[in-house]
């Protein structure tokens, strides 16, 4: 796919309408894309970033297409291999380019894709390469998603690059779609990619402030030509605001912990709580991942399954614990048959998150009267505990 997206700026990137799992770990409902930008400046020539090695032929077919003869310039603003990959094939094919980047991105190259060192031009924090007509600046912005990852603004077009950040896993036929469908995408993106680094990405946030941007055209997903769009979306999912809500990530297994949840669930909403229980046997953890953007409350739910949590319980809380939400609150529910050190396993597994934890209601059996009660008075703190900060 080509798309002029402004006046001698081209998408030239791929569409991956199928892939269903990225990193081997986070699903991919809706596919992905991986975009590259060539940009043809009147003297020299530069692309932003490559593809994933699996569609480097169609980068390449699409740049044959525009009759590039040579490249000077190719920006690696991130060494992941889904914009890195094609690196070693445009090398050889265009054999006068430099691959521009910070020095820890150039060692990361090195280390990822055996590229030679005299393949490198290093620039560094408000750096500039004029293409002639056009001039592009660099930005460093470690940690969106690896250490080494750089922004690059193409200053008379007032396009931010940034690679990574702002992305969406969301492949289009259409490169500027702009609808609640990409807002979703974005903020699953935000959540499984993004949310661990939100602090630096709020550092980031104030230097991409200074910048005058008309169009931000990251490399996954729709180009955003109303950057508002995405930076507003950004400034609340990064923000230290939580909303009124709690999740409930749970698994049963002869239905003790099922039949807590469902109280509890009815509980919490009686008490003006939105909730969203997920059934870890079920869910997508992606779901999850971006409920977890906004909640203020995180319950487990679990049977003891050889004196700890049951495994899906332990990933979810693992999960959570690296991605490091702006949770507030947290607590356990769960059955047990004979014993079980659960409470300690919650505690030392969500380490990371700067959340109080809740007194847990953990039931002998299948749940009584008495454990009923319990969850009760365990929405009843929640419930508490969300106006006491003031969100309900
Ligand atoms: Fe899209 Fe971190 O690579």
């Amino acid at each position: 796919m080509i798309v002029e997206i402004v006046k001698d700026v081209y998408f030239v990137g791929a569409m991956h309408w199928d892939r269903r799992l990225f990193d081997e770990l986070i699903p991919l409902p809706d596919g992905t894309s991986y975009n590259a930008y060539l940009i043809k400046g009147g003297e020299k020539t530069a692309l932003i970033d490559t593809v994933d090695p699996s569609k480097e032929e169609e980068l390449i077919k699409n740049l044959e297409e525009l009759e590039v003869e040579s490249i000077d310039y190719i920006m690696a603003n991130h060494a992941e291999q889904d914009h890195s990959g094609a690196l070693p094939r445009l090398l050889e094919k265009y054999p006068m380019a430099k691959v521009v980047t910070n020095e820890r991105c150039k060692q990361f190259l090195i280390d990822l894709l055996l590229l030679p060192q005299e393949r490198f031009m290093v620039v560094d924090e408000g750096d500039e390469i004029s293409l002639g007509e056009k001039t592009l600046q660099f930005i460093m912005a470690p940690w969106v998603h690896w250490p080494e990852t750089m922004l690059t603004y193409l200053k008379e077009d007032r396009i931010l690059f940034p690679c990574d950040l702002f992305g969406s896993h969301l492949a289009v036929s259409n490169i500027f779609s702009e609808n609640e469908k990409l807002y979703n995408a974005a903020k699953r993106y935000y959540a499984e990619i993004m949310m661990p680094f939100r602090n630096k990405i709020r550092q980031h946030m104030k230097k991409i402030g200074k910048l005058d941007i008309k169009m931000i055209a990251p490399s996954h997903g729709p180009v955003y030509k109303n950057p508002e769009f995405i930076l507003n979306a950004y400034k609340e999912w990064i923000s230290e605001d939580v909303k009124n809500e709690a999740i409930i990530a749970y698994v049963s297994m002869h239905g003790s912990v099922k039949k807590m949840v469902e109280h509890f669930v009815e509980a919490l909403a009686k008490r003006g709580i939105d909730v969203f229980p997920f059934n870890l046997t079920v869910t997508d953890i992606g779901e999850l991942a971006m409920s977890l953007v906004d909640a203020a409350t995180l319950v487990v739910a679990t049977p003891t399954v050889l004196a700890g949590m049951h495994p899906l319980a332990l990933y979810a809380a693992y999960l959570a614990n690296a991605l490091r939400p702006k949770t507030r609150f947290v607590s356990l529910i769960g059955s047990y048959g004979w014993g079980g050190k659960m409470m300690e396993q919650v505690k030392s597994m969500m380490s990371n998150l700067e959340a109080e934890l809740i007194e847990p209601v953990i039931a002998k059996g299948y749940p009584k009267e008495r454990d009923f009660e319990a969850l009760e008075r365990l929405a009843e703190k929640i419930a508490d505990k969300h106006r006491e900060i003031g969100i309900l």
